[in-house]
Order: structure tokens, then sequence, then C-alpha cells
């Protein structure tokens, strides 16, 4: 793996080995272990969109490993005055050890890649969000010890982070079944390639189909980044897909309910159920640097 551009650019060990390390960094961060394993290192992070979690975890990741995260916002970039991507990509590989980048468009993410002769990460795209789906497995393993064989329940809007876990449940044998409106399904060339990876995967219009028996129920905003002209038309078209009590209780009595955040309590997920016990959604949002951290060093080493 030399870029994560994607969740499928990672085989099965290869996840399972950034898990492993991730758990150790984790362990490591509380007992107050020094792991300065990235020394001297800077890496450049690109972004077009807003972030809480993914900006913080990454510079914190970097600090923790003993190097520095350049957060680089496209609006003062020479990118956003006509630069070619390719022109940067080519410029920062000869400051940098990784470039880390949230775009709009997924080929943006792709050209970096390229034309850039150090790493990169995709930190969000239209089509996906495998970082995010790094630290959602290691979140799951915690709580129920194993990842193959469970039963995922994606519901909404079939986006970038649902076509990340499509692709990462294929890779661990986690079975999904996703439940969206006509119109909001996953990417159907990420749902066939997770299929040839010997993937389970079901897309549905029935929230009540996934949340049956799921070990797992997954929600995300209903209004992603760059689809705010759309906000009235999907908030009435996702209504019935909202994730509260009543499709909890179909779900196994230890159903874990995750959510990348940000959340809109009373929109995708129910206030009782973000803030009620099955919730781990703070763990996730922990995870992410831990799980960034092992990417970095897989990655950078
Ligand atoms: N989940 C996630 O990526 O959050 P941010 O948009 O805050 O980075
Ligand atoms: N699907 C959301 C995820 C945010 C982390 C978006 O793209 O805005």
């Amino acid at each position: 793996m030399k870029h994560l551009i994607s969740m499928a650019d990672l085989t099965h060990d290869e996840i399972i080995e950034i898990l492993d390390m991730a758990t150790d960094l984790k362990e490591k961060r509380q007992r107050g272990k020094v792991t300065d394993l990235l020394k001297n290192k800077s890496i450049g992070m690109i972004f077009e969109k807003s972030s809480t979690r993914t900006r913080v975890s990454f510079e914190v990741a970097m600090s923790d490993l003993g190097g520095h995260a350049l957060y680089l916002n496209t609006r003062d970039m020479q990118v956003g005055r006509g630069e070619t991507v390719a022109d940067t990509a080519a410029v920062l590989s000869r400051y940098l050890y990784c470039i880390v980048a949230r775009v709009y468009s997924h080929d943006t993410v792709k050209e970096l890649a390229e034309h850039s002769s150090i790493p990169v990460v995709n930190a969000l795209s239209d089509l996906e969000h495998p970082c995010q789906i790094i630290a959602d497995l290691m979140t799951i393993r915690e709580y129920k010890n194993r990842l193959t064989g469970l039963k995922y329940a994606w519901i909404g809007d079939g986006n970038n982070v649902c076509n990340s876990a499509i692709l990462g449940c294929a890779l661990v044998d986690m079975e999904i079944v996703v439940a969206c409106p006509p119109g909001y399904e996953p990417d159907e060339n990420i749902v066939e390639q997770a299929r040839k990876m010997g993937g389970k995967v079901t897309v549905t219009h029935d929230p009540a189909e996934a949340a049956r028996d799921a070990d797992i129920i997954y929600a995300d905003v209903w209004v992603s980044m760059g689809d705010e002209e759309e906000r009235e038309k999907r908030l009435t078209e996702l209504a019935p897909y909202q994730i509260n009590s009543e499709l909890v209780d179909l779900a196994k009595q230890d159903v874990i309910v995750m959510h990348c955040l940000p959340a809109h309590r009373g929109e995708e997920i129910s206030a009782e159920v973000m803030d009620g016990p099955h919730s781990v959604v703070f763990d996730q949002a922990e995870n992410r640097l831990h799980a960034q951290k092992a990417l970095l060093l897989k990655l950078m080493c």
C-alpha cells in the first residue's frame, strides 16, 4: 500500500495489522508512553471542506508521534488561484512525508496521488471516507472482540462513508445491509467491487430489514458537505430512515449504535439513541486518533 485513496487499497492482512498497531498505540498513550516514531517528519493536510475530528486527530497524531502537521486550506493556497493539482503534488512532495487531503471530488485526491512521490491519504471525498472506517472497525472490534460474521446495518443516505463501510465490511468478512430511500443507494461500482472481494452486501429500501438482528447500526448525516442545496428534499425523503428506539429494538440486545459525527439529533438519529446506552459515537471519534497514527506509521515508515 503506497496511498490510501479507497478502503479497497488495503488488504485483509493490512487492515488487521493497522488495527493491531492502533490498539497498541492507544494503550501506550493511556500509559503516557512516548511514541515519537515520526520525529522531524512533517505532513501536509489539504482541506477543501470543514472538519473537526479529522483535522484535530491528524494534528494530534503527528504531535504525539514527534512530528508536525501543517493545515493547508485551499482558500489560502495557490491551487485555489489556478495552480494545478499536479504541480501542487510535485512541490509538496519535496517538503513533506505524506499528504492528507479532504476534497470535494474523488478525482482530486486520485490526481494528487498520481503526481506525488509521497503517500497520499484520502481524508474524505465525495466517494469515500476510508480513515473513518478504519477507526470504526477498531471500535467494533473493541466492543465485539471480532469482526467476521457480524451484521452491520447502514440506515440512511448511501453516501461516501457508506461506500467505504461496504468495502471495509468486505475486507473483514462482515455482512452489511444498507437501507436507503430510492435514489440514495450507495455507489453501484463499489457494491460490485465489494461483492467481487467476497463481501455480503444487501441494498434494501426497508430500514427494519437492515436493523433486524443487527450487531451494529450506523447513522450519518442526511445532508453531506456539498449536498446543501438539496437540504429540504433530503430531509423529507430520508425522514422514514431515522435511527430511533423503535429501530434499535429490532436489533440484537447488545447492538452498538455508531455515527461518524457530526450528528443532527432529531434528523438522522433521535437524541434518545444518540445519547443512550447503545451509542459508542465518542469512542469512534477517539479511535480516529489511534487508527490514523497506525496508518501514518504504516505509510511513512
Ligand atoms: N467524521 C469526520 O470525519 O468528522 P469531521 O468532518 O469533523 O472531520
Ligand atoms: N457524509 C458526511 C460525512 C462527514 C464526516 C459528509 O460528507 O459531509
